[in-house]
């Protein structure tokens, strides 16, 4: 029988990876306390549901930034899809169309930009890393927008790399072939060979600006016409400060638990940056999001959607474009699911009333 649901769509993975694939792609930062804490935390709310509401026509649309979306779910910014399936991030942005949603395309990319929008059925998004190397991060952001981007989400909490101790182990590399396809530009698209573990690291430990501070979101909001969100905020302060920033929303993130080990668990920080920000931005978030009640949770507590990153990657390596197609499916499947047996009909109906 294929996979029923996400978790059995990473045992397939698993098996179809290599193991440096497989735990670039699963691992977290040191004692990967925050990977776990980001799904364990889910489990631990409950759903009040109620009940003698006719649920029987229910819906699972929602907008987001003015996207029409078939569900809240978006597909989150990974890197290095060609490590999953040679069709890499052509097979996820056709998949994602094909479910109705929308991709965050990640700058580390192994197809370029013009690429996958050009293969692009839905809206998609791009994700932004800020270079030591301001010109090349300019040109990354006009391309995105020539390209017909339609937002841009900076990455906020990745400046410094965190210690993914199994990518050091195995002294992570790509496969050759595989390189940060839009930074050939700038001739910045390979790993540094004398890397002494992982090469990802020391990309980014000799590329990536550690300078990058307020004011660079107002340098960002210059360059771009396009709205801009906050990607990695899991701090209430820095997301009413994003809304003072001028940024369209904010993901609260921590980078699937890959970054600052014992960082919140997102869907903790969640309630505090939704009071925050106070509906004055869009509010998203990603991080362990696995089952559809996870969905209805986030919503409950204020998020406006989610955004899956593994189970994407586990349902490319599965099977390309069709696996993250039917990875995509199960969540709706199962977010329409929870709907209804919360007595919730569309999305409006998802509230805090649901967390007793
Ligand atoms: C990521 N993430 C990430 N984030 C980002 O802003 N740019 C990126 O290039 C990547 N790359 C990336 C690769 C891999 C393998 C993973 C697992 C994650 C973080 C990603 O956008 C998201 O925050 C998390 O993946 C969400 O957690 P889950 O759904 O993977 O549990
Ligand atoms: C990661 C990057 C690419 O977490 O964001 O691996």
């Amino acid at each position: 029988m294929d996979p029923i649901n996400l978790y059995e769509y990473e045992a397939l993975a698993q098996a179809r990876l290599t193991s440096m694939a497989y735990d670039y792609y699963a691992s977290g930062a040191h004692d990967e306390i925050t990977l776990r804490e980001n799904h364990a935390a889910y489990d631990r709310i409950a759903l009040r549901y109620r009940v003698l509401r006719d649920i029987s026509q229910r819906s699972t649309a929602t907008t987001v930034l003015g996207h029409q979306l078939s569900m809240p779910v978006l597909v989150a910014p990974t890197a290095f899809h060609k490590l999953a399936h040679p069709d890499g991030e052509v097979a996820t942005v056709r998949a994602a169309g094909h479910a109705g949603t929308l991709m965050i395309l990640s700058t580390l990319s192994t197809t370029s930009i013009e690429d996958v929008l050009a293969a692009a059925t839905g809206p998609v998004w791009f994700q932004l890393y800020v270079y030591k190397d301001r010109g090349a991060t300019r040109a990354l952001v006009e391309r995105a927008e020539a390209a017909g981007c339609s937002a841009l989400a900076l990455t906020v909490d990745a400046q410094v790399w965190g210690r993914r101790e199994r990518d050091v182990r195995n002294r992570f590399q790509l496969p050759a072939g595989l390189s940060v396809k839009n930074l050939m530009p700038a001739g910045q698209e390979a790993f540094p060979k004398e890397a002494q573990d992982s090469g990802l690291a020391a990309y980014v430990a000799s590329l990536f600006d550690q300078t990058l501070s307020w004011k660079d979101v107002e340098w960002l909001c210059g360059l771009t016409k396009l709205p801009v969100l906050l990607k990695g905020v899991v701090h209430p302060e820095d997301a009413r400060q994003a809304a003072d920033y001028g940024a369209a929303g904010v993901i609260v993130s921590n980078h699937g638990g890959r970054q600052l080990d014992t960082a919140p668990a997102t869907i903790t920080a969640l309630p505090d940056i939704v009071d925050a920000v106070a509906g004055r931005v869009e509010v998203l978030i990603d991080g362990g999001i696995r089952r559809g009640t996870d969905v209805v949770k986030a919503l409950a507590y204020g998020a406006r959607a989610v955004a899956v990153g593994r189970p994407v990657l586990w349902g490319l390596a599965a099977d390309g474009q069709s696996g993250v197609e039917r990875v995509l499916d199960i969540l709706r499947f199962e977010v329409d699911l929870a709907m209804g047996l919360c007595g919730c009909a569309d999305v409006t109906e998802i509230g805090r009333d649901l967390l007793g």
